[in-house]
């Protein structure tokens, strides 16, 4: 039997991170090489030309999983149907701009999204929101899809994660096959924590297999800090990097994650680790028939407890700020 297209849709599709993003979608990177998928492209008025310039060359690589292309500028008729849903569009950061600063600009366009999504969207939707402040954009989009089980809104901390992961392997001369179970904790801004204390590499303790002075001067820094010192570089926030972490998040998502190994992705908190319930954090997940779960039972010594706190409290604080603007 023939499968049925998966209806995908991309918001700021003309957008950096649209653009490095769509082909692989269109190629069968983002669900399988089986998989036939149709695009649906939502953006704002002023871009939809562009978005259509995009769909061109979309045509014109012939890629022959892909089934259809729509382009619009109605929220409504983007996620109508939609099986995935990846929320990009949003205003990117730019040089000397605060993520705090973004709450405001951002907040509005994921409250009509999530009301959008909850009125239109196919059952098993998948929600990953990439556009910044990605954990609060999301908990703005989750809090206006009553309908959709919450689960299903999920914020990219994958590209934190691969970041960590091409650190380590360049400081103990590994493969980045060869480290398993790391961490990205919290929210994804500057004070995210990323974790090796649970990362293993060849099986032992990733965290005993540096020096501590690196660990926390160097190593957690780099990581933190690597989309602002992208910005800093490009003069544009990091575009191919995160097009390739949204495709592995969605990817696994549906496929599942490796046996003997997790990944990150902010996820909606059941209270797991002290996240308070509902917020929308970053943590150890591994995907099985088609969820991401939080794992469980992993030691959190002080060091670890202190930053995850911290940056789960700039989670809490988001959230309030949104409450205020009454966006949630
Ligand atoms: P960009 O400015 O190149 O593109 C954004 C696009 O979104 C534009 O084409 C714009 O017209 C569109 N847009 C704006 N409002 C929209 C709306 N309401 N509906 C549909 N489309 C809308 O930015 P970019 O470089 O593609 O980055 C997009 C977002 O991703 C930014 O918020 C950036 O900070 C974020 N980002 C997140 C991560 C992550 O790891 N989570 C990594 C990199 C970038
Ligand atoms: C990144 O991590 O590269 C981006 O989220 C940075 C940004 O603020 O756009």
């Amino acid at each position: 039997m023939t499968q049925a297209p998966v209806n995908v849709t991309v918001t700021g599709a003309a957008g950096q991170i649209g653009y490095a993003l769509l082909f692989r979608i269109a190629s069968g990177q983002l669900l399988g090489a089986d998989t036939p998928v149709k695009l649906r492209l939502l953006e704002i008025p002023q871009a939809v030309k562009a978005a259509e310039g995009t769909a061109m060359e979309l045509d014109d690589c012939a890629f022959p999983l892909l089934k259809g292309i729509d382009i619009t500028d109605d929220a409504k008729k983007a996620f109508d149907g939609t099986n995935v849903a990846l929320l990009v569009g949003a205003r990117p950061r730019t040089k000397g701009m605060e993520r705090g600063d973004l709450l405001a600009a951002n907040g509005g366009i994921f409250k009509p999204q999530g009301e959008a999504i909850n009125a239109g969207a196919a059952d098993d939707v998948r929600v990953l929101v990439v556009g910044n402040p990605a954990n609060t954009n999301a908990l703005i989009a989750q809090a206006h899809a009553p309908d959709v089980p919450a689960e299903r809104f999920t914020a990219m901390t994958r590209l934190d994660h691969n970041r960590a992961l091409s650190q380590l392997s360049a400081k103990l001369g590994v493969a980045v096959t060869d480290i398993k179970k790391l961490t990205i904790w919290g929210n994804h801004s500057a004070t995210q924590y990323p974790d090796l204390f649970n990362a293993e590499v060849g099986g032992k303790v990733a965290a005993e297999q540096v020096e501590q002075e690196w660990l926390k001067d160097t190593f957690i820094p780099t990581v933190a800090k690597r989309g602002a010192a992208i910005i800093e570089a490009r003069g544009a926030s990091s575009a191919a990097s995160a097009a390739n972490a949204a495709i592995d998040h969605v990817y696994d998502w549906v496929n599942g994650t490796p046996e003997g190994d997790w990944t990150s992705a902010a996820v909606v908190s059941d209270g797991s680790y002290g996240v308070p319930e509902g917020l929308i954090s970053s943590f150890p997940v591994v995907s099985r028939n088609g969820r991401y779960e939080i794992v469980q039972g992993l030691e959190i010594g002080e060091f670890s407890r202190e930053r995850i706190d911290a940056s789960v409290q700039e989670l809490i604080e988001e959230r309030d700020a949104v409450k205020q603007l009454g966006l949630i």
